[in-house]
């Protein structure tokens, strides 16, 4: 979850760190902290509990000196509360020459903790990573080899990790290792860095190694080496990083979520890209993994993720059964692999991230590899472990999405769910090839229907400006609407701090129907009223039984539908679409309100409070 960076080279490091930090604060905001080596081999360590803002503000009033060497963190909390006492870097020694940053969690931290007790360790911090700080610094005090001493101790850790160190006495190299956590190098002229993903460095240069699993990184200004755990030459495999720097900014904007929204057109259009040919047929060259025997002979798909990418995966649910009648269940990867699921040969693993990084889903996936399964995975970052860990990626082209609550990821997620659905629908010949392409011919609409739409979106921020004071907020939707609704009440919470529910609508009156009284609002996803098997119908008997308990309607509809206006105080209209993609245009709305509520209430919504935006840990 924490955000870490490291840099060797000739430019100022503090810039390159806090640029970095800056990219990389949306995996977490609780701390930050930064360690330099100075020109004249000193190591100066500034920390701060709080946002990256007020690190600047301690830098300010307690400079430090000029640099090339550092490493810098940003913290999601897990050990020890968000003090400046527990931020990172954590130094070691008695000396206090080593320094470390840490993401992820030591799990046999409290035996190697007692063990340094024992032998008078004094601890700064109550947090697992300082245990790592201080035996790295005591195996180097007995070997005097720095990288020897770094490989010992990462050997004895369990758990999740990526840890970076410097140290005072061997000011030109940092050292990193990485366990089931992520870390990335990008290679500079000269210069070289690390960071948890690439948006650390994507403003210093677009040439990047993904470090693999028990990886040890020995990085100078010069070279870059990288070892396993047991000291056996790794060599890496570049690749070229297609996010540019301008992507990971506001440019303008009140806030990364704001633009990101605004971006949405474009993240369809780019998922879209190079895959729909203008004809409507699919190529997915990127399926190549799996072959077309693998793909006749899958019998069952399971499709694994969390939050709001599991939302995805229940749009994508409904298209890829329909064209292609292979039956999909979708699972929370944090249940599914827990509980023993039924996995076979014939199964395809469907993985769907933003980061890449989601442990959950990482654990889901290896366990379903274990069991014999194809993975393919739907992933929006280059270089992350699920696209590594996968037989084959479908990248979602939405470019760094920075702001915590996912949004232009999630309209990527759906497209890709889409195309993989037409595209199995045309391997397994369950539906004509002539109506695939005419769907596929719809698909290449939805950019410039998303367009429309936030052209369309003043009426919603202003009545999202009048409901601050709500205190519950409900959602409903079918079919594909029912995922949306679900991800609007999922966006009301994070944003807004607001109780909402999603529901099914038909699931109404099997219960939730008793939490309507007076004056609550309820949000309806109304399907099109001219789908040949609309539930159109049943929506507005929904809406009318909750009318007549007193709930304030405000309906999400397709323009045209001449009926829904009669019952709802308040719709907001989508374009026509075929309503099997219509999921990607109602969840706009929904967006723009979380997101226009929390302004109204003065929350940040960039850096909502005690969440991180990969969650990297169980
Ligand atoms: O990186 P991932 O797509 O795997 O992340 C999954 C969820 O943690 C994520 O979608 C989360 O629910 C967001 N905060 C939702 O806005």
């Amino acid at each position: 979850m924490c955000g870490i960076i490291g840099y060797v080279g000739p430019k100022s490091t503090l810039d390159v760190l806090l640029g970095g930090l800056r990219r990389l604060e949306y995996r977490g905001y609780d701390s930050a902290g930064v360690s330099v080596i100075s020109a004249g081999g000193n190591l100066e360590t500034r920390k701060k509990a709080g946002k990256l803002d007020n690190l600047v503000s301690e830098i300010t009033s307690h400079p430090l000196p000029e640099s090339h060497i550092g490493i810098g963190h940003t913290r999601w909390a897990t050990h020890g509360a968000p003090t400046d006492g527990n931020a990172h870097p954590h130094l070691g020694g008695p000396t206090s020459k080593l320094s470390l940053i840490h993401n992820g969690i030591i799990e046999n931290f409290g035996a190697l903790k007692a063990e340094l007790l024992a032998a008078g360790t004094k601890f700064a911090s109550e947090t697992d990573s300082e245990v790592a700080a201080h035996l790295i610094a005591a195996e180097f005090e007995k070997t005097g080899d720095l990288p020897k001493a770094f490989a010992n101790v990462v050997n004895r850790l369990h758990g999740a990790f990526t840890i970076l160190v410097i140290h005072e006495s061997q000011p030109d190299v940092v050292l990193a290792a990485r366990r089931n956590a992520p870390l990335v190098i990008g290679l500079g002229d000269g210069e070289n860095f690390l960071g948890s993903d690439v948006a650390a460095f994507v403003e210093h240069t677009d040439r990047a190694i993904s470090v693999g699993q028990d990886e040890i990184v020995i990085l100078r200004a010069g070279s870059v080496e990288v070892r396993t755990f047991d000291g056996a030459p790794v060599t890496p495999t570049e690749f070229k990083v297609d996010w540019d720097a301008s992507a990971a900014s506001k440019g303008g904007w009140s806030s990364f979520m704001a633009k990101e929204i605004a971006d949405q057109p474009q993240a369809v259009a780019d998922t879209l890209m190079g895959r729909l040919e203008s004809d409507g047929s699919v190529v997915l060259q990127e399926i190549d993994g799996l072959s077309a025997e693998d793909i006749k002979n899958i019998d069952r798909i399971i499709m694994v993720a969390c939050g709001t990418a599991s939302y995805a995966c229940d749009v994508a649910k409904y298209a890829i059964e329909k064209f292609s009648r292979i039956p999909v269940q979708v699972e929370l990867s944090h249940e599914f692999r827990y509980r023993d699921p039924i996995v076979t040969e014939r199964t395809l693993i469907v993985a769907v991230s933003q980061s890449g990084e989601t442990m959950d889903t990482l654990m889901a996936t290896r366990y379903a590899k274990e069991q014999g399964a194809k993975v393919l995975a739907i992933c929006n970052t280059q270089g992350a472990t699920l696209a590594r860990e996968s037989d084959a990626v479908i990248y979602t082209h939405a470019g760094p999405e920075v702001a915590v609550a996912s949004t232009k990821a999630l309209v990527a997620q759906i497209t890709a769910g889409y195309l993989l659905a037409l595209f199995l629908g045309a391997g397994r010949g369950a539906t004509a090839q002539a109506e695939l392409r005419r769907l596929g011919q719809e698909l290449l609409k939805m950019p410039a229907n998303v367009t429309h739409v936030l052209e369309r979106l003043e009426p919603i921020r202003e009545l999202a400006k009048k409901m601050a004071d709500a205190k519950s907020v409900l959602f409903l939707g079918r079919n594909v609407g029912f995922p949306v609704a679900m991800e609007g009440a999922l966006k009301l919470k994070e944003l807004a701090y607001i109780h909402a529910e999603g529901f099914a609508a038909g699931e109404l009156k099997h219960g939730p129907i008793a939490l309507i009284e007076e004056g609550q609002p309820v949000f309806v996803i109304v399907p099109s009223p001219d789908d040949v098997d609309s539930l159109h119908p049943k929506v507005i008997s929904n809406i009318q039984e909750i009318r007549a308990r007193g709930a304030k309607v405000i309906a999400i509809a397709e323009e045209g539908d001449a009926e829904v206006g009669n019952y709802a105080e308040h719709v907001t209209y989508v374009p026509k679409c075929e309503n099997i993609f219509s999921s990607i245009l109602t969840v706009i709305p929904l967006q723009c309100f979380a997101l226009e509520l929390s302004t109204a209430k003065g929350l940040d919504v960039d850096q909502p409070r005690n969440l991180a935006k990969s969650v990297t840990v169980e």
